[in-house]
């Protein structure tokens, strides 16, 4: 596919080597700093000359580009973070079906941190209702990220919540006090250079099941965002990375029935 890159900063770097890895062609890197890219902005002849878009930038933008993207009809990849307050904006604008129009969002495009949420909210289901085990989670990034817990801690935790048959609640700060039952406690430790770390742990007092995921760098957020793109491409509508995935692990079943 003959693709533009829209924010050129570290992430975007990293979708240029995995596109050029999957044999996709890249038309532009857009990016307003003049250090970075090759345009500063989007236009409507950028657009036309690109079969899809994969944007990792900055929030402000993200409603102006996504309407851009839906009147060029071309399927746009969008891994920006921080932009909860226009999603519904965005929503509107792909309500209306268009021929091509297809956006697909996620704040973890990384195929591995997303298979550790679906066999996480797995493990769950079956260890849940086993009054014996308790369940924990913790999560580990570099002194450098500004918040905690991680989105994608909060975004498993909540998995969780949805088919564990006791837990209620998640409690993410110091406690002072004992855990309630219901209660699911997402502990965040910072220091070093960790790209980032999740760890669920189903704890009982005979023994310790650990699902961890451990990333190693931004290319697998880079490869989630382009395979994205691919199984966007030929789709219409407005899709979250957690729907990707669905896909593709009801697919993996289907192969294997
Ligand atoms: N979804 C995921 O899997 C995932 C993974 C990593 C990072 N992120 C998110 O991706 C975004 C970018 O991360 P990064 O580490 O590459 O940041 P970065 O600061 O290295 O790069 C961002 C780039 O976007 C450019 N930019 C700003 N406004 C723009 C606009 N309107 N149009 C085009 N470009 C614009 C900036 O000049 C900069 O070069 C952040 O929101 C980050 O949280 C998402």
């Amino acid at each position: 596919m003959k693709v533009l890159i829209c924010g050129y900063g570290r992430m975007g770097q990293e979708i240029e080597s995995a596109l050029l890895k999957r044999g996709h062609e890249v038309t532009a890197r857009v990016d307003p700093d003049p250090s970075r890219g090759d345009a500063p902005s989007l236009s409507a002849e950028l657009l036309e000359s690109s079969e899809g878009v994969i944007e990792f930038s900055l929030p402000g933008g993200v409603l102006t580009n996504a309407a851009l993207y839906y009147a060029a009809g071309i399927p746009a990849v969008l891994g920006t973070t921080g932009w909860e307050a226009d999603r519904d904006a965005v929503r509107q604008i792909y309500q209306d079906e268009k021929a091509g129009a297809a956006l697909l969002y996620g704040s973890n495009f990384s195929i591995g941190a997303n298979l550790f949420r679906v066999l996480s909210e797995f493990a769950a289901q079956i260890i849940g209702p086993i009054q014996d085990y308790d369940v924990m989670m913790l999560e580990k990034h570099h002194s450098g990220k500004q918040d905690s817990p991680s989105g994608t801690a909060i975004t498993v935790a909540e998995s969780l919540l949805k088919v564990h048959p006791r837990k209620n609640r998640i409690v993410t700060n110091r406690l002072d006090r004992r855990i309630e039952p219901d209660e699911l406690h997402v502990a965040s430790l910072r220091g070093g250079s960790v790209p980032g770390t999740h760890s669920v742990e189903f704890d009982s007092p005979a023994d310790t099941i650990s699902i961890t995921h451990t990333a190693r760098s931004r290319g697998g957020f880079a490869l989630g965002a382009v395979l994205g793109l691919e199984w966007l491409s030929g789709r219409t509508g407005f899709f979250s990375v957690e729907n990707f995935i669905e896909d593709v692990v009801a697919q993996a079943r289907r192969n294997q029935a």
